[in-house]
């Protein structure tokens, strides 16, 4: 059986998406959904029997498909997502769900009424890296975490806008929430401080904060604070840092440094995270076997429900509880 998939957004992770799947044996990406249907058809041209289309609707009406990647920017869901509900169509959807969280909370009502097999992009969750640090916190009393996205802006017009992205905690950062919940358990408050401090006075049109510190409570009794920037010149730390009763656990890209008692081992990433997402979903859609899936979109919910939390805390100055 081959399986057909489609295509969702055309830019740099949609494109990231269909090479890779492209390789695999039984997989075929048959369909390609961009904002022109120039822009579809110069994406499907590069893939073999593949066709492009401009609207989601005119794709699933030609075309059977086993599953759909969605890779669109967090302001571009809802349509989407609704139509292959209706079809019962299983889709990967990258991260964030969106840029608030009614329309999330509404597809996902609409996904649990069919039932349908989902996966979302937190690929932090398929690293060997974080898989240790799992393995090891079984051992260790967790007491804190630190975590980091700090960076420069993205050159992608939609990234700038709240409306477009729901800004850096959100659109990035999420990624570093929700290594911190697959890791140390459910958040319970948060409280956000955020500024402009740099990037509006140097580009057009920014809306969203450059700097951000937000402080968590775990449902566990383990605190936080996660930062970000996305106004330093080039890209910085990014990851998750755990400190635990016996020293600390480094996550990032590329893989787990364990600090313990003054003693490094570090733990490579060795397999691409991406192709393990992948492999997990595939099998699902093939099987209806979904144990592998690590983010399926009802807890990713609860990462995005989270980062606008910390949306709201930052506006109004006050803790949110979730
Ligand atoms: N998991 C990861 O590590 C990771 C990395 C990069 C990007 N992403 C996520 O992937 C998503 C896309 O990011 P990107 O870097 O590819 O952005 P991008 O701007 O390069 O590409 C997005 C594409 O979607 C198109 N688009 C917008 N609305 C659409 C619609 N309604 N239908 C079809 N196409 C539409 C845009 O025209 C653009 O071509 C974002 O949510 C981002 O956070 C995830």
């Amino acid at each position: 059986m081959t399986l057909q998939i489609g295509i969702v957004g055309t830019g740099w992770f949609g494109m990231m998406h269909a090479e890779k799947l492209a390789k695999l044996d039984g997989v075929k990406v048959t369909g390609f959904v961009a904002t022109s249907q120039q822009k579809a058809d110069e994406a499907s041209k590069r893939f073999e029997g593949s066709k492009g289309y401009s609207s989601i609707h005119q794709m699933l009406d030609d075309r059977k498909f086993d599953a759909v990647y969605i890779c669109v920017p967090p302001f571009a869901h809802g349509e989407i997502e609704k139509a292959l509900i209706a079809r019962g169509i299983p889709f990967l959807v990258e991260k964030p769900l969106g840029v608030d969280e009614e329309l999330p909370t509404e597809i996902l009502k609409g996904i649990e009424e069919k039932k349908l097999i989902t996966s979302v992009g937190y690929h932090f969750r398929y690293m060997e890296g974080t898989d240790r640090a799992k393995e090891l916190l079984r051992e260790r009393t967790a007491l804190m975490a630190l975590g980091y996205w700090m960076g420069s802006m993205p050159g992608v017009s939609w990234w700038r806008k709240m409306e477009g992205s729901g800004g850096q905690f959100v659109e990035q950062t999420t990624h570093i929430v929700d290594l911190l919940r697959y890791t140390l358990g459910e958040v319970s408050e948060v409280y956000a401080a955020y500024g402009e401090r740099y990037m509006s006075t140097v580009e057009e049109g920014v809306s969203v904060p450059d700097v951000g510190t937000v402080t968590l409570k775990l449902a566990g009794g383990a605190v936080a604070t996660i930062s970000n920037t996305c106004a330093i010149p080039a890209g910085d730390r990014s990851g998750l840092h755990i400190y635990t009763n016996k020293g600390v656990l480094e996550l990032g890209h590329s893989g787990l440094i364990d600090t313990e008692a003054g003693r490094k081992t570090e733990y490579a990433n060795r397999q691409d995270p991406y192709e393990l997402e992948n492999d997990a979903f595939l099998h699902a859609v093939k099987t209806g076997d979904t144990s592998r899936i690590r983010s399926t979109y009802a807890d990713a919910m609860q990462t995005h429900r989270v980062t606008v939390a910390a949306n709201d805390s930052a506006r109004t100055g006050l803790p949110v509880k979730l």
